[in-house]
């Protein structure tokens, strides 16, 4: 399907991605790539109101099937909008979250189990898989705490996104070791990033090993071979 490349990146909560996000994108379109971002939940404008019920702390009773269903309905709108045409278009997509979000929040975190989601996956996301994901991964406690202080900090009044931040510490446990699940078994895909480092380190490892890929993908140009004049 894709004639572009599609990057997700991934992470608890508080982990910092997105902004590696903003920083990579920058980095990118400075070397004259074109770059598309977007994010999930949300990304487009059914998106958007699908976020808010997701993710408002005074949703409630809200099954985790039917909360499964809405991730995958954002997706889908977030796919048939934003992603396809961009990549048919040859653009560089960044997608803070994905499917791997699904995986380890609904099927760690709430305990739907891999299986379901990977199918729901395939039902609605037409075969569409990231060239590459970039987790960060923080230390676990670090990152709650981070997390929690962001959304009291940032959220006005009537806009209220800690649904997940107020999750007890073994819903996030759970999502974390899914998370460690998921790089294993798609190692080739996944690159593990400590987000522990400073921002600018980070930053520096993330755009080395995105730069190489995209060399490797022919969009960005290779570099000349050591002591070749
Ligand atoms: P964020 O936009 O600040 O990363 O927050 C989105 C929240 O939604 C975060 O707590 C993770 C959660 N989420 C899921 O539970 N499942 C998903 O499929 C996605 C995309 C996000």
């Amino acid at each position: 399907m894709a004639e572009g490349f599609f990057l997700t990146f991934e992470g608890l909560d508080g982990s910092g991605k997105s902004t590696q996000l903003r920083k990579l994108a920058a980095h990118l379109e400075a070397q004259g790539l074109a770059v598309t971002v977007t994010r999930q939940p949300g990304g487009t404008r059914i998106g958007d109101r699908v976020r808010g019920l997701l993710l408002d702390s005074k949703t409630e009773h809200l099954d985790a099937m039917t909360e499964l269903g809405l991730m995958f309905s954002d997706r889908a709108q977030c796919i048939a909008e934003v992603i396809a045409p961009a990549l048919h278009g040859g653009n560089v997509v960044l997608c803070d979250r994905f499917t791997d979000s699904t995986e380890a929040y609904q099927g760690g975190g709430r305990q739907l189990g891999s299986e379901v989601v990977l199918r729901m996956h395939k039902l609605m996301c037409g075969g569409l898989h990231p060239d590459l994901t970039i987790l960060l991964l923080a230390g676990f406690d670090k990152s709650l705490h981070r997390a929690r202080r962001r959304n009291d900090r940032t959220a006005p009044a009537d806009l209220d996104e800690g649904r997940f931040e107020r999750e007890d510490q073994e819903f996030h446990r759970r999502v974390h070791d899914k998370y460690r699940e998921i790089a294993a078994r798609d190692s080739h895909r996944v690159v593990i990033i400590d987000g522990d480092r400073p921002i600018e380190a980070i930053h520096r490892l993330i755009t080395a090993t995105v730069d190489e890929k995209l060399r490797r993908a022919g969009l960005l140009p290779r570099l000349p071979a050591a002591g070749v004049r």
